[in-house]
Order: C-alpha cells, then sequence, then structure tokens
C-alpha cells in the first residue's frame, strides 16, 4: 500500500514537473488572441496567480503559502492591487524568495501590471512572450535568475512607457531587439552577464552590456546614438577598431569601453565628444599617439587608457582640458617623450598613474602644484635627474611610487612633512645620500629603497650603512679659502639677526595690537596646544558644528600675545573630511581678502589616543554668524535681541559679493567657493562680513575660456547644502563615484 502510493507519488510529480517545463518553453502565440477576446478582471488576475503558484517547484520559504482561498488574492504575500481597478493586481513583488520554476504564459492577462519584480530567484525557461499584453509594465526586474532564450521583441514593443528594465545575470541569448530603441522612455537598461550579441539600436540614452559575450566589431550603428548619455560595453570581447562614427554620439558623457579586444588608434572625432565625463578605453589593443584632439574634452573628469599599446608623447594639451580631471590612467603603454609640465595645471587631480611606459627626461617641478594629489605612480620609466624638492607640498599624497627610473641626487628633505604618507617607494634608480629619518620616515616600513647603491642612514629597518660624516667633514675643513669663506658669511649673518631682532623688537613696541598672523612662523600648534586652549574641546567651548567637523573657541598665548581663535576640528572618521581639509588648505594658501575669514594656522598631527588629528585655527569673530543674526534662536534674557538694520544687511551683501568677486576674478586661479551660505559668513566687532569654511572650495580652470564657471562647475558635480546650491546636472557623476 505504502510502497504503491510512494510510486504513484513520484509518478505524479515526474509528470507534472514535465508538463511544467513544457508549459515554461511553450511560447503560446495562441494565447495571444484569447486574451484579447475574453473579459479581462479580478477573476483572471486570479486565476494567473495560482497558475504562476503552480509553476512554482520550490518555494523552501514558503512564501507563496498565503496564497490560498482563505484570504483576497490582493492580499497575498507580494501583491498589491490596484485602487482605480478594484481587484486588479498593479504589483507582483518577490523579489530574493528563492523561488525555483518559471513564469506561466497567463501572465499575459495581468494587464493592469505595473511593476514585475522577481530578481534574485531561480527562475528558469523562457520569458513569455504574452507579456506583450501588459502594456502597462514600467518596472521589469528579472535579474539574477536562469532565465534562458531570446528577449522577447514583442515585450519591449508593446509597453513602450518601460522605464526600467533589467534582465542582467541571466542566460539569454541572440540579438538584442532593434526595439529596445523604440524605449523612448526607458531610463535604464540592464542586460549585463547575459550571452546577448548587440543588435540595431537607436534611440537609447544608456546602454550597459557589461561583461556579456559580445563579439566582432562595433557595429556601425553605434553613430546614429545620438542620444546616447552613457555606453559602457566593458569586459566583453569587441574586436575591431573604434569607429570614427563615435564623434556622432555628442551626448555622451559616459564611455566605457575597457577589458575587449579592440585595436587600432583612438580616432581624431573624438574631439566632438565634448559632453564627455568619464572615459575609459583601458585593456585593448589601441596603438598609435594620443590624439591631440582630447583638448576639446573639457569636462572630462577621468580618463583611463591604461594596458594598451599607445605610444609616441603625452600631448601637452591633454593636461590643459579642465582643471576639473581627477583621475589620469596612462600606465602600461609604449609612451615616451617627457612629462609635459603642463601637468601642474591639473589642480583638482587626486591620481596620476604613468608608470610602465617609456618616459625619459625629469619629473617636472609643477606636479607640486598638483595639491590635492593623493597618489603617484611613475614605477617603471626611463626618468633621470632629482626628485623635485616641491613634491615635498603634496601634503594629502598616500602612495608615490617613483621605483624603477634612473633618479639621482638626495632625497629632499622636505618630504619628512608627507604625513599621509603610506607607500614610498624609491627602489631601483640611482639616489645617494642620506635617507631622511624624522617626520614621515620614522616609520621605516612606509619608505623601500633597495637597489639604490649610494644611500646611507635612516631608520634601522632600511638596513643601510651610516653616513660617513667626520670624514667628509675633514676632508672638507682642510680647504683654507672655504674656512675664510664660512666664517665671514656666519658674521653677515649674526649681524643681520641682531639686526632684524632690533627692527622686530621696536615694531612690537610700535604696534599696539598685535595679533597672530601667518607670517609667525613661530606660530606651530600642536594638539597639546589646542587641547590647552579650548579647555580640552569643552563642549562650553563649542560653537559651531559643520559638515565635516566642530569648530571650538580658544584661547592661545603664543609669543606674548594672547588671542581668542576659532579652532576647526576636522572629524576624519567622516569620509571626505580629510580630501575637505586638504581643500580648504589648498584654497586658502594663496589668498588673503578683507572679506575673507583668515586662517592663522593649521595643525596636523596626532591626538592623545595616536589618532591622526587635523584642525585648522583662524580669527574668531565675535559676533558670529550672519545666519544666527538672521533668523535668531532662543534669544536669552540677557542680550540684547539680535536684529540687522537695512544698512547692515546690505553692507554684508557688498562684502559678501566683493570676496566672490575676489574669488572668482581677482586671486590668480578662481576657485570656487560652493557652499555660500548665511552659515559660512561671519561679523566681526564692526559687523563686517568675511566669507569662511572653504572645505567643498574648488580650483576652475582659467578665466580666458568661454563660461568656465558653467562649464566645469557642472562637470564637477558641485556639492553644497540643499537650498543654497544649483540643482545637480545628470547622474553620470553617481556612476562615476560608484565606479572608484
Ligand atoms: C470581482 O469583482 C466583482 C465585481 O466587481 C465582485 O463582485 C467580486 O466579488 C470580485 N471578486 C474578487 C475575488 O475580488
Ligand atoms: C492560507 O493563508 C493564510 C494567510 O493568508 C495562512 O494563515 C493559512 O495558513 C493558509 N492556509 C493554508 C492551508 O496554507
Ligand atoms: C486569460 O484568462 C483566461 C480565463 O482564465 C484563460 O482562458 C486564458 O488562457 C488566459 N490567457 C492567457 C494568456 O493565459
Ligand atoms: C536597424 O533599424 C532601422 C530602423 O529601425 C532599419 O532601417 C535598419 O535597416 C536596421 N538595420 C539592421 C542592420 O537591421
Ligand atoms: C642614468 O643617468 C645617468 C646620468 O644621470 C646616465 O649617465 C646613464 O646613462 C643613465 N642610465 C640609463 C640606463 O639610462
Ligand atoms: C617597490 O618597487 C620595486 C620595484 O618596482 C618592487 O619590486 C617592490 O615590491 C616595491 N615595494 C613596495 C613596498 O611596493
Amino acid at each position: 500500500m505504502t510502497s504503491s502510493s510512494g510510486s504513484w507519488w513520484v509518478f505524479t510529480v515526474v509528470v507534472v514537473v514535465s508538463l511544467l517545463q513544457q508549459l515554461c518553453f511553450l511560447n503560446t502565440t495562441t494565447t495571444t488572441a484569447a486574451a484579447s477576446r475574453i473579459i479581462l478582471s479580478n477573476e483572471t488576475d486570479r486565476m494567473a496567480l495560482l497558475e504562476f503558484k503552480l509553476m512554482i517547484t520550490g518555494d523552501p520559504l514558503g512564501v507563496l503559502s498565503s496564497w490560498n482561498d482563505s484570504t483576497h488574492f490582493c492580499y497575498w504575500y507580494g501583491v498589491s492591487c490596484s485602487r482605480r481597478h478594484v481587484g486588479r493586481v498593479q504589483v507582483l513583488d518577490l523579489r530574493s524568495e528563492k523561488l525555483s520554476g518559471c513564469i506561466p504564459p497567463t501572465f499575459g492577462n495581468l494587464t493592469e501590471l505595473i511593476y514585475l519584480l522577481l530578481s534574485d530567484n531561480s527562475l528558469w525557461g523562457e520569458i513569455p512572450l504574452v507579456l506583450e499584453n501588459c502594456q502597462n509594465l514600467l518596472y521589469v526586474e528579472l535579474a539574477y535568475n536562469n532565465l534562458s532564450g531570446v528577449i522577447p521583441p514583442q515585450l519591449v514593443m508593446s509597453s513602450s512607457s518601460l522605464i526600467y528594465l533589467d534582465l542582467s545575470d541571466n542566460h539569454l541569448s541572440g540579438a538584442l531587439p532593434a526595439e529596445v530603441g523604440g524605449l523612448l522612455n526607458l531610463e535604464e537598461l540592464d542586460l549585463s552577464h547575459n550571452m546577448l550579441h548587440i543588435g540595431n539600436l537607436s534611440f537609447l540614452r544608456n546602454l550597459v552590456l557589461l561583461n556579456n559575450s559580445l563579439s566582432g566589431g562595433i557595429p556601425s550603428e553605434i553613430g546614429r546614438l545620438r542620444r546616447l548619455q552613457e555606453l559602457r560595453l566593458s569586459e566583453n570581447s569587441l574586436e575591431g577598431t573604434i569607429l570614427s562614427v563615435i564623434g556622432n554620439m555628442q551626448t555622451l558623457q559616459l564611455l566605457d569601453l575597457s577589458g575587449n579586444r579592440i585595436s587600432g588608434s583612438i580616432p581624431p572625432t573624438f574631439g566632438n565628444l565634448t559632453e564627455l565625463i568619464y572615459l575609459s578605453l583601458s585593456d585593448n589593443n589601441l596603438w598609435g599617439e594620443i590624439p591631440v584632439v582630447f583638448e576639446n574634452c573639457r569636462n572630462l573628469v577621468s580618463i583611463e587608457l591604461a594596458y594598451n599599446n599607445l605610444s609616441g608623447v603625452i600631448p601637452p594639451q591633454i593636461f590643459r582640458i579642465s582643471s576639473s580631471l581627477n583621475y589620469f590612467n596612462l600606465s602600461h603603454n609604449n609612451l615616451s617623450g617627457t612629462l609635459p609640465a603642463e601637468v601642474g595645471r591639473l589642480i583638482n587631480l587626486e591620481v596620476l598613474d604613468l608608470s610602465h611606459n617609456m618616459l625619459s627626461g625629469g619629473i617636472p617641478t609643477s606636479l607640486g602644484s598638483c595639491v590635492v594629489l593623493g597618489a603617484l605612480y611613475l614605477q617603471d620609466n626611463l626618468l633621470q635627474g632629482i626628485i623635485p624638492p616641491s613634491l615635498g607640498s603634496l601634503r594629502g599624497i598616500q602612495v608615490l611610487d617613483i621605483s624603477g627610473n634612473n633618479l639621482s641626487g638626495q632625497i629632499p628633505k622636505s618630504f619628512e612633512g608627507m604625513k599621509l604618507l603610506q607607500i614610498f617607494n624609491l627602489s631601483y634608480n640611482n639616489l645617494e645620500g642620506e635617507v631622511p629619518s624624522s617626520g614621515v620616515f620614522r616609520n621605516g616600513s612606509i619608505i623601500s629603497v633597495v637597489g639604490n647603491g649610494k644611500l646611507c642612514g635612516g631608520m634601522a629597518e632600511l638596513n643601510l650603512p651610516p653616513c660617513n660624516f667626520i670624514q667628509k667633514k675633514k676632508t672638507f675643513w682642510r680647504h683654507k679659502s672655504i674656512k675664510i669663506v664660512i666664517l665671514a658669511v656666519t658674521g653677515l649673518l649674526c649681524l643681520a639677526v641682531m639686526g632684524s631682532c632690533m627692527l622686530i623688537f621696536w615694531f612690537r613696541r610700535r604696534g599696539k595690537q598685535a595679533t597672530l598672523s601667518v607670517d609667525d612662523s613661530q606660530l606651530l600648534l600642536s594638539y597639546h596646544d589646542l587641547h590647552k586652549a579650548t579647555d580640552g574641546f569643552s563642549a562650553t567651548n563649542l560653537i559651531g558644528a559643520g559638515s565635516f567637523g566642530s569648530v571650538y573657541k580658544g584661547f592661545i598665548e603664543a609669543n606674548g600675545i594672547g588671542n581668542t581663535v576659532a579652532v576647526k576640528v576636522f572629524n576624519l572618521q567622516r569620509n571626505g573630511a580629510s580630501r575637505s581639509f586638504m581643500a580648504e588648505c589648498a584654497a586658502l594658501k594663496n589668498i588673503r581678502h578683507r572679506n575673507l575669514l583668515r586662517i592663522l594656522t593649521v595643525c596636523s598631527g596626532v591626538d592623545y589616543q595616536m589618532n591622526d588629528f587635523k584642525a585648522l585655527i583662524y580669527e574668531f569673530l565675535a559676533n558670529g554668524s550672519l545666519e544666527e543674526w538672521l533668523h535668531p534662536v532662543g534669544t536669552s534674557t540677557d542680550e540684547p535681541p539680535r536684529t540687522l538694520s537695512f544698512l547692515q544687511r546690505f553692507n554684508a551683501a557688498i562684502d559678501v559679493a566683493t570676496a566672490m568677486d575676489y574669488l572668482h576674478h581677482q586671486s590668480g586661479t578662481p576657485i570656487v567657493h560652493c557652499d555660500l551660505k548665511p552659515n559660512n559668513v561671519l561679523l566681526d566687532m564692526d559687523m563686517v562680513a568675511h566669507v569662511g569654511d572653504f572645505g567643498l572650495a574648488r580650483f576652475l580652470q582659467s578665466v580666458a575660456e568661454p563660461s568656465p564657471l558653467g562649464h566645469a562647475s557642472s562637470s564637477i558635480g558641485v556639492k553644497g547644502t540643499v537650498g543654497y546650491a544649483p540643482p545637480g546636472k545628470s547622474s553620470i557623476l553617481k556612476i562615476y563615484k560608484l565606479h572608484h
């Protein structure tokens, strides 16, 4: 009895499963006609859902157990109904429920369906053709399943209002239906990780086909995608050349063809892609020279041409493209010639990678102007000459690799101040002299020096011979003439020092209101000093909290002068705070104006727990921020109410405008503040307004260019405060950020 009922059970299961399999692959074209004849209602929707439940062979989480007649189907798990058409299914959301089975053709009866969300399950079989009846579909998400077969063109054709179509990570094959081009509302199409090949597309805005097995050449039809903003075909097997028709896609903002087998040279029509923000052609077989035309692409933020066979020199014009360039990677090519001095114009550059080329000549001194540089890779080239001491001004640098070159001379002392350095690779050069052992070099594991025969000293970990000073000194002192010269110079120096001391003393006595200033080079403050000045950063001294840190009032005594200051302590745990500190230092380094908040000094070190500590010390402005005057809160009784007269408001506006004029037009390289709001405008004793907080500030390219403000600021994706910042431009930058 039990054995016979058992075998019957097995038989039934086998029959049902094979029946289901047939159904899954049965692309019922006849039912399409049937659907138009029958009257669709709440009842047909219920049947369609029950059919789906039948088709599901595996439901380990039991999510479909609620799909029974004890409840109305509109309340079944994952189902929501339309309010307008009572009892018609509008949403089917069963994402990540571990369901296995297939999508039944009866889904064609769910004509009010808007959201079909079944991604991340184990659904197999084909996408039913009948989905073409579901003309209200806006969001279709079937990613991460085992769906096979072709993408039914009917699906795409009928739901022309489709906004989002994600079929990525399945086993779909065949050509991309040309009808995709008709999806005028489509905002995102993701077909990555399938076995599709490219078809005939036009009208598309974004095209993402990462990691498919697209092969063959890039079709010339691509030139017809005139509205395309984003083209990502990376990690495929594309061959052939980059066609010059690519220059027709003038709205393109993101182009990623990396990880293919594309050969040939970069066509000069790239110069037409003036909206381009992000470009990656890495990891292909491109050869020939880098075209000069890139200088037209003034919005570029990131360029990657690494791992190709590009040759010739790096055209200096490429460094003129835009000062907003942030990432520049030409590594692993055959580039020769020198690194042009124009590289110093890239003042927003964070990563420069020119490693594994054949660059010769010296490292340009101008690199020291790339103040926000965080990583510099120049290893494995043929660079000669000394390491420019100007690189010591790259205070934010974390990785500096110049190994495998022919650099000579000494390691500049100025490098001791590179506080954030984590990797400093000097191996295999011809450097000589003493390796510094103070500052950042106290940590011997940061620096690699092997393969430099003439280096000495440094920390013990480096295993270098000690520097033999005594011997050198002896030979040195033997020359009488040198002795005399040195004596004379020392004498003169002594006189000069005494003279200037007297002068300073005299000025001190004359100056009645001496204050601290940056020029007091003695004013070096440690964490300890600031801790003391602000009563251990006590809450009573807290005068404000900004986006990246807190501001405290402090009292500092230096050189016999006491002064109230404002100390801005950066919260380095917060992502971007370190960059904000760098941005602020870079911006404030060379500017000075009566309507800008004056910075007195900086402090960059470690706190008592040995955590990194960064602070900026400003003059303290007694009357607080403009915000407190414009929108006073909780006025205490003992203080007079804060109100501004019309004239005071007018003057504040003029002060701010004067400061902006200075930043934009008078200060050399134009600076955009990016976060101008009453909170960041401070008032002094005489109610003169001073603009502060340069944590989001950016440099711009030369003012001579036509409307550089509009261009560059839009392409760098200005941040700032909602309500005070201009509206964002596009989603491109988000994608660019994700990529890094
Ligand atoms: C379907 O709609 C009809 C008419 O609107 C209604 O009488 C019936 O109760 C509904 N059935 C279900 C299952 O909602
Ligand atoms: C029917 O669904 C309800 C929830 O909607 C559930 O509580 C009940 O156990 C289900 N009945 C069966 C027989 O699965
Ligand atoms: C729609 O529902 C009707 C009635 O339940 C059914 O006969 C028909 O086959 C369904 N259509 C599809 C495409 O499944
Ligand atoms: C691509 O589509 C367009 C119009 O949709 C058509 O004119 C053209 O012939 C198609 N090209 C190919 C190669 O199918
Ligand atoms: C390295 O530079 C020196 C001059 O500084 C030069 O004499 C020598 O030939 C160079 N070596 C190589 C391999 O280029
Ligand atoms: C430094 O460079 C050399 C040669 O390029 C390499 O072998 C070594 O691994 C590098 N060291 C570090 C710490 O990156």
